[in-house]
C-alpha cells in the first residue's frame, strides 16, 4: 500500500530529497530571470553622475562680474586728478645743492641748468640793450609760507582772493628752482604788474626766450584759473623740468 502509494505521488509534492535530479542539479542562481544586472547598473549610475557633473561645470552660475578700473600704465599719461589746492599744483623743494646764484649777491638763485640758461638769455638780451632783472627766483616752503599767509593778512584778502596771486606754502613753482620772476631793469615800476607786459625786456622775452627754455607758467588763460603773470617764467629745458611741469594733470577748468 505505501510503495503503491509513493510511485502514485505527483512530482509536485516531492519530499525535498527527492526532487528529479533534472531540477535539484540546476543551481537557483543560474537562472536568467533570477539574476540582476548589477555591475551594467553601476555603469550606468556611474555614467549619469559624470553627466550631472559635468553639467555641473558648464552650467555653474557665474558670479556677477565685478567691474575694476583698469590701471593707467606706468608708461603712459595718467588721467587721474592730481591734487591741487585752490588750481596750484605740489611741488617739492629742490635741494640745496642742485641750486646756484643767479644774482651777483648771491641771494637769488636756480637749478644750475635753469640757471646757466637764464645767465646766457640775460647776456643776450643785454647785448640787445634789453635788461632782465631777476626779481624773485628758488623759494622754501617757509618762504612761501610768509608771502601768502602774511601778505594775505597785510592785504585783507580772502583766500581764493590770495591764490590768484600766490600759490599757497608747498604749491608754489618757485619751490621746484626752475622758476623765475623777472623785471625789466629799465622799468622798475612794473615789477610783478601786469604793466610788465608792455615793457621792453617782456616784448624782448616774448620773442627770444623760447631759445633758452624759459616759457610764461601763468599764461592770459592758464588751465589752473590763476592771474596772468607776465613776470613768471619757468625753465623747460631738461627732462626733469619738463616732466615736472607736464605730466598729465586734470586741472580745474
Ligand atoms: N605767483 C605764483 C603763482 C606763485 O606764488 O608761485
Ligand atoms: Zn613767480
Amino acid at each position: 500500500m505505501g510503495k503503491a502509494n509513493r510511485s502514485h505521488q505527483s512530482p509536485k509534492s516531492h519530499p525535498a530529497g527527492e526532487i528529479p535530479e533534472v531540477i535539484r542539479e540546476r543551481p537557483a542562481s543560474s537562472s536568467p530571470k533570477q539574476k540582476f544586472p548589477w555591475a551594467l547598473m553601476s555603469a550606468v549610475v556611474a555614467g549619469l553622475a559624470l553627466i550631472l557633473l559635468a553639467m555641473m561645470v558648464v552650467w555653474r552660475p557665474q558670479p556677477t562680474p565685478v567691474v575694476t578700473p583698469t590701471p593707467t600704465p606706468s608708461n603712459e599719461p595718467s588721467t587721474e586728478p592730481v591734487d591741487n589746492v585752490l588750481g596750484h599744483l605740489p611741488y617739492n623743494e629742490a635741494p640745496a645743492a642742485d641750486l646756484i646764484a643767479i644774482s651777483s649777491d648771491g641771494r637769488l638763485r636756480l637749478r644750475k641748468a635753469a640757471a646757466e640758461q637764464f645767465l646766457a638769455m640775460q647776456r643776450a638780451a643785454r647785448s640787445a640793450g634789453v635788461t632782465l632783472t631777476p626779481i624773485s627766483a628758488f623759494r622754501t616752503v617757509q618762504e612761501q609760507d610768509q608771502l601768502f599767509f602774511a601778505i594775505k593778512q597785510q592785504r585783507n584778502q580772502e583766500t581764493r582772493q590770495r591764490a590768484e596771486v600766490s600759490a599757497p606754502p608747498g604749491y608754489s613753482e618757485h619751490h621746484t628752482g626752475y622758476a623765475v620772476d623777472i623785471g625789466d631793469g629799465q622799468a622798475p615800476a612794473t615789477n610783478l604788474q601786469i604793466s610788465f607786459e608792455n615793457t621792453q625786456a617782456f616784448k624782448w622775452l616774448e620773442n627770444n626766450a623760447a631759445k633758452y627754455s624759459f616759457e610764461l607758467s601763468f599764461t592770459a588763460d592758464n588751465p589752473q584759473g590763476i592771474s596772468y603773470e607776465p613776470w613768471h617764467w619757468r625753465f623747460v629745458g631738461d627732462r626733469q623740468s619738463l616732466e615736472l611741469f607736464y605730466r598729465a594733470r586734470n586741472l580745474p577748468q
